[in-house]
């Protein structure tokens, strides 16, 4: 228990700690300006109410918006929390800072935050669109970003993923996830007044901004890790610090590796501290130790900080790998998901606009949790990962049958949850798929990896994608790939060749990936580029900080040169850029695509053909799509009426559909 009231004694539940002195002064301000009348010998439950009372009656005044989220999760939050940290004044500090960071927040968002509260269901309709970019690759810096937004509006995009901006150390980054300071931009990208004025301004436009939260880890430049390399002891047991290797091993018999071949081993040697060091990522990274209740009040407050500056959508990094146990893989640990429902709760309290995207990247029953339950919600959203890998195997195989069984998995769950669908992101793609199935029919795991990793870099015959391979692992034969998705829908290839009929197959393929990816239940994400077919850039490998990484080939320089062709019709550029924002612009208008409506995938009795149903409200669509270069008849029976195809206008029968070769029909029931 960490406040008395102001009167009596009271038994506590927790252990007593001394507070800090700034917690005392706090309580004596509370105390001074309200008297609270407690009796004497109260019972736990009364002290724990005249406890709330006594802190709410006070900021009563102050606001009451605050208040009363901060009573309704008062007891869950303190629960938690004593339960994983047993530490009341370091709960107390957390409370009295997260008043502060309310306060700090400006009155526009505070206005949004009610907003959204009122509907909390916000983010679930079909209006919502995403774009991830890398700021410097899109408009060369913030301000660049803030001129260019007209442009992600006529992209029809409402919700931007800044890619991570934060302080780090070039050569040494990870693509911005080893961040130096949470409270510092880039000096090449601007400073943190460019960052609101571009929140600012993207909210005008009705534009969320959506932003990387590294908490797993901090860069071994950032203050903490400086001060810890010195021996500062404090600053250690933020990390995992070793000076031997017997620790290190023990854990390195159970902890998987996540970049076997680029940075192999879980810990890193500091020969200048003579310690090891906890790096699950790369040995610059250094993990953080969250069995310090001062590594979680600290990145709570840099949480609070980041949110403050106007973000709308939270991306929670590597989430589930920052809880660490001796004998277990470190990953989606329960006290995992502690740390998500206490984060849920700090933002509910302090800034219940913002959203929490989770980066799971799992197989799909280690995903759905970190929704959490209904009544204790962890994220609001989640990526896809396993519906993203399966759509690329169909690709490669021409069989959508694994990808059917996916979706079903999916659309059999809570409607609540939402995910984001995407077809490529600034990360390789794991062939994390249904090995179980696929075992079923003959297909044994390595092969298969080895096939679709051949595939898709074009060695097959029948091959037109154009890509390369990821943390390649000789010993476990485990690859990921790189490309994007123009290039591995057959863009790349067909423009060397200068193919014309090639590509207009390339363009027509991807513009049915898209089609099928807006298709999903939830919101769609682009990577920027996507929407003008923009192929992969070899140049990263003239560049020695980004040469021994693969992913840079799907994250080149946006060419404002090619993008300047969207409204020609007759360049690549516009067709893809044209026949996306028709698809964009029909999921916006029909009611169907909402989140919430019914989805499920229909038999076609043909292995390359996939159809997806959709009712809300008394509107029905059926989506056929086929991921074969051979025009397919789809089977279905929808015998109950006409249907218009929403793309071409042509009127027709649900039955026996004729889908030419990477074709798709978006059927609405008209009659
Ligand atoms: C996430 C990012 C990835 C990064 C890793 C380490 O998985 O998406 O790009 O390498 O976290 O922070």
């Amino acid at each position: 228990m960490s406040r008395k009231s102001t009167k009596g004694k009271k038994k506590t539940t927790a252990k007593k700690v001394q507070k800090p002195a700034e917690v005392n002064a706090k309580i004596k301000e509370i105390k001074e300006t309200k008297a609270v009348e407690v009796k004497v010998q109260e019972t736990p439950v009364q002290a724990e109410k005249a406890e709330k009372t006594e802190i709410s009656e006070n900021r009563d005044k102050r606001d009451r918006a605050f208040v009363e989220r901060f009573e309704r999760h008062f007891d869950e939050l303190k629960w938690l929390y004593i339960e994983l940290y047993e530490n009341d004044s370091m709960f107390a500090e957390l409370c009295d800072n997260l008043y502060r960071f309310y306060e700090e927040r400006r009155d526009g968002l505070k206005a949004l935050d009610r907003e959204r509260e009122k509907d909390p269901s916000w983010y679930k309709s079909n209006e919502l669109l995403g774009m991830m970019l890398y700021i410097d690759n899109f408009a060369g810096n913030m301000k660049g970003v803030e001129e260019k937004l007209d442009y992600i509006e006529k992209c029809s995009v409402n919700y931007v993923h800044l890619m991570p901006f934060l302080d780090t150390v070039e050569g040494r980054s990870d693509g911005g996830y080893a961040v130096a300071d949470f409270r510092k931009v880039q000096e090449k990208l601007g400073t943190m007044e460019d960052l609101e004025s571009l929140t600012e301004s993207c909210h005008k436009k009705q534009i969320n901004v959506c932003m990387d939260f590294v908490m797993n880890h901090t860069s071994e430049d950032h203050e903490w890790a400086k001060r810890a390399r010195q021996g500062d002891g404090e600053y250690m047991s933020r990390y995992f610090f070793f000076n031997n290797d017997t620790i290190p091993n023990m854990y390195e018999r159970t902890v998987p590796q996540v970049f076997p071949a680029t940075a192999p081993g879980n810990f890193t040697w500091l020969p200048d501290a003579g310690h090891f060091v906890m790096t699950s990522f790369y040995p610059y990274q250094w993990d953080l130790n969250y069995k310090n209740p001062r590594v979680f009040n600290e990145m709570m407050y840099n949480f609070l900080f980041l949110a403050n500056k106007g973000i709308d959508i939270v991306r929670i990094d590597a989430v589930p790998y920052i809880w660490k146990e001796l004998g277990t893989q470190c990953r989606n640990l329960k006290q995992v998901h502690t740390i998500v429902r206490m984060m849920r709760i700090i933002s509910e309290i302090v800034c219940p606009g913002v959203l929490l995207l989770g980066e799971v990247v799992m197989e799909p029953e280690k995903v759905v949790p970190y929704f959490g339950t209904v009544e204790k919600p962890e994220c609001h959203m989640l990526y896809n990962v396993t519906t993203m890998a399966t759509t690329w195997h169909s690709v490669a195989t021409r069989d959508v049958g694994l990808l059917r069984k996916q979706l079903d998995i999916v659309n059999s769950l809570p409607k609540e949850y939402v995910f984001l669908n995407y077809l490529r992101c600034h990360d390789d793609i794991g062939w994390g798929l249904d090995y179980g199935t696929l075992g079923m029919e003959g297909k044994d795991e390595r092969s298969h990896k080895k096939y679709l990793n051949d595939y898709f870099q074009g060695y097959a015959g029948d091959s037109v994608s154009r890509g390369e391979l990821y943390n390649s692992d000789p010993v476990s034969g485990d690859a990921r790939f790189c490309g994007t998705t123009a290039s591995m829908c057959g863009v790349e290839k067909a423009g060397f060749e200068q193919n014309e009929d090639a590509m207009e197959r390339a363009i027509q393929f991807d513009v049915m990936l898209h089609a099928y990816m807006f298709m999903q239940s939830g919101i769609p994400v682009l990577y920027s580029g996507d929407e003008i077919a923009q192929v992969n850039d070899y140049s990263y490998k003239e560049d020695w900080k980004k040469a021994e990484d693969s992913r840079y080939i799907h994250r080149g320089k946006l060419s404002w040169e090619n993008a300047a062709k969207i409204d020609d019709p007759d360049t690549v550029e516009g067709k893809m850029f044209q026949r996306l924002s028709q698809l964009e612009k029909i999921r916006k208008e029909e009611k169907a695509f909402v989140s919430y409506a019914d989805a499920w995938t229909m038999d076609t009795w043909d292995e390359s053909t996939l159809a997806i149903g959709r009712y809300y409200d008394g509107d029905k669509i059926i989506g056929v799509f086929n991921f074969s270069e051979y025009d397919r008849m789809a089977w279905i029976n929808e015998d109950d009426g006409l249907y218009e195809d929403l793309i071409t206008g042509q009127k027709m029968q649900a039955v026996g559909v004729k889908v030419p070769a990477h074709g798709f029909y978006y059927l609405k029931k008209v009659e």
